[in-house]
């Protein structure tokens, strides 16, 4: 069903970006490379962008009422630290923004439990324990498609690990557009890959960097200071060789390729010009490289983020304006969606 070709009126759609984070957890270098890097480059590029702090998403597991709050204004506060212009980009939280809920209530009753059930972030997130989780959680990917759908976005930038969710948006828009004989959603898609759509862990170079990995020496957080990243740095895993000069050379060494990976997309080059650069150089050469290049990106970042946190109005007017902004999108959207389906509206 994903494959259904894009009618001519599909090009009717203006180039249009979503995408979003759950406010859920500490921000690390994989949230930064993987996604925030290119929500900033998108940015520049001829396409409207919203950023989403997706609360609502958030609540499909237990947060901590208080600590969600943080966590929202961390987001926000890393989004803009990062380079998005609250001027170019709308940013705002989705539960600011009803309409997010309310065309979700009309996914629920696209999709179909079958589709539901084979998706393998609700398996992985639910455990062994699936009868305890929240109808929420199983629910979620129709809240994600809805999140998109709602401003007719055309184009979501996500990490490979979203793509199945983006292949079930594609699916909910055919679903919807056919079973009410319109051409009313876009069909989405997915921007992934790029240099670091895949930060590792820098204890072993096959497992994602993630926030809930139980040892903090596999990541870098955003919120790390210099000493910190330079010691994960160096305690990083590697092998004994000297580096390649070209990326095929980094075959079966996945945390050499990491790390190359991580200096490259910092300093916006390809690896290949990477190694062109540092290849025969020993890890003990390249380390304190990679350091300094990351200290030289990130503290910049942290220290903005610090600063935008100490005083949390700016972050709350700018998350005011883009709700706004976003709803003025939105409630049109929603409106024609509840026509088309036949609720009556007064
Ligand atoms: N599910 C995404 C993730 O965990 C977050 C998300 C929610 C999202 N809604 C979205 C991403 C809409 C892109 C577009 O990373």
């Amino acid at each position: 069903m994903s494959d259904a070709v894009q009618t001519p009126s599909q090009s009717q759609f203006t180039k249009r970006v979503f995408s979003g984070i759950q406010p859920s957890g500490g921000l690390t270098l994989g949230n930064y490379l993987g996604a925030v890097k290119r929500f900033v480059e998108m940015q520049q590029a001829d396409y409207e962008t919203l950023y989403c702090m997706v609360d609502l998403h958030a609540i499909t597991v237990w947060q901590d009422p208080e600590t969600l709050r943080f966590r929202t204004r961390e987001l926000a506060a890393f989004f803009i630290a990062s380079g998005l212009d609250p001027a170019k980009s709308i940013l705002f939280n989705q539960s600011a923004v009803p309409e997010h809920a309310q065309l979700g209530w009309i996914f629920n009753c696209v999709a179909r439990m079958g589709w539901m059930q084979r998706m393998t972030q609700f398996k992985d997130k639910a455990g062994k324990n699936a009868q305890n989780a929240s109808l929420g959680l199983f629910g979620y990917p129709a809240l994600m498609a809805a999140d998109i759908l709602l401003y007719h976005a055309t184009h979501v930038p996500v990490g490979d690990d979203q793509k199945q969710h983006l292949e079930l948006t594609r699916d909910i828009a055919i679903k919807f557009n056919h079973d009410f004989g319109v051409d009313f959603f876009p069909i989405t898609e997915p921007v992934i890959g790029g240099p670091a759509a895949r930060v590792m862990s820098l204890r072993d170079g096959s497992k994602k960097m993630s926030k809930s990995d139980p040892s903090d020496l596999s990541r870098i957080n955003m919120s790390d200071d210099t000493d910190t990243i330079a010691q994960k740095f160096r305690k990083a895993k590697t092998d004994p060789d000297a580096l390649p000069s070209e990326a095929d050379g980094l075959e079966g060494r996945p945390e050499a390729r990491n790390l190359v990976g991580i200096y490259a997309a910092l300093g916006d080059e390809t690896v290949d010009q990477v190694l062109a650069d540092v290849g025969g150089k020993q890890f003990s050469e390249f380390k304190p490289m990679l350091v300094d290049r990351a200290v030289e990106k990130l503290a910049p970042i942290s220290t903005e983020m610090a600063r935008l946190m100490q005083d949390t109005t700016e972050l709350d007017r700018v998350l005011k304006d883009g709700s706004q902004r976003a709803r003025a999108i939105a409630a049109p959207i929603l409106k024609k969606t509840y026509d088309i389906v036949g609720m009556l509206q007064s």
